[in-house]
């Protein structure tokens, strides 16, 4: 893959899939910009990239929040030049049946996972297409093309950002900025953590290759999207879930 000295910012860098992510970037020789919301988890990943020889910086922002997003992207736009490459990555889950769903834990998951893509976009996919160059990756999940019981917070917003990318790629097609999704089944991280020994096993009875797949899984898949090699790829979803979707 090549990257060409790319800069890149990664949300919900802290853990899990979008620290793999930005691993796999940074192995790369891309400069990472590693948001999270908590400033030791994306501070930890962002130091370990350095010690490794990469070059990385940990941006504390709470992305569920416009304006925090839209003052972070301009101080960073001004610090770096431009920003090369967006992967939205951040998001929670805040489960339960519709009917006893509050408009609460409704809101934090779409203000979390669907919204923060159009604030963190708005600031960075122009100046992307000023620059006639752009690799949004937005991090779904197949739940949002397939529905999921208890989830139905989580899946409007998956399949909202899976609509959301699609539009922008439209948008933003002829400025050689691209916008794509990767729908992650079940990934082995501390979201999935949370879930009982009967659910996992349930889970992966409904998976071809009968395992949870690992960061690293999307990370690859993710790290390719943004790549040179993958300029002629807009408006796609890839589902990296051993299959489970099909
Ligand atoms: P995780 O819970 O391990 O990590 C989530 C990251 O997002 C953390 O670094 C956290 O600090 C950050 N984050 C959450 N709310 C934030 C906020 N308001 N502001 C800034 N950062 C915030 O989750 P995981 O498993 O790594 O998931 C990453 C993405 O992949 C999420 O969008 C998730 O919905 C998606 N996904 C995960 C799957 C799985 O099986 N683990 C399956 C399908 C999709």
């Amino acid at each position: 893959m090549t990257f060409n000295q790319r800069t890149a910012l990664v949300t919900g860098a802290g853990r899990g899939i979008g620290k793999a992510i930005a691993e796999v970037l940074a192995k790369n020789g891309v400069t990472v910009i590693c948001v999270s919301k908590s400033p030791d988890s994306c501070g930890g990943v962002a130091a370990a990239i350095t010690a490794a020889g990469g070059k990385a910086k940990a941006v504390p922002v709470d992305v569920a929040n416009g304006a925090e997003v839209t003052k972070a992207a301009e101080a960073l736009l001004a610090e770096f030049g431009k920003i090369d490459i967006l992967v939205n990555n951040a998001g929670i889950t805040r489960d339960g049946l519709v009917a006893r769903m509050s408009e609460e834990d409704w809101n934090a998951v779409i203000q979390t996972n669907l919204t923060s893509a159009f604030h963190w976009t708005k600031a960075i996919g122009w100046p992307m297409c000023r620059a006639r160059y752009g690799r949004i990756v937005n991090i779904a999940s197949v739940v949002g093309l397939v529905g999921n019981a208890g989830q139905a917070n989580y899946a409007a917003a998956k399949g909202g950002m899976i609509a959301f990318t699609k539009s922008i790629a439209k948008e933003f097609a002829r400025r050689n900025v691209t916008a794509n999704v990767v729908a992650p089944g079940f990934i082995k991280t501390d979201m999935t953590a949370v879930l009982n020994e009967e659910v996992q096993k349930a889970a992966i009875g409904m998976i071809p290759m009968q395992r949870f797949g690992d960061p690293a899984d999307i990370a690859n898949m993710t790290a390719f999207l943004c790549s040179e090699e993958s300029n002629y790829i807009t408006g796609q979803v890839f589902t990296v879930d051993g299959g489970m979707a099909m």
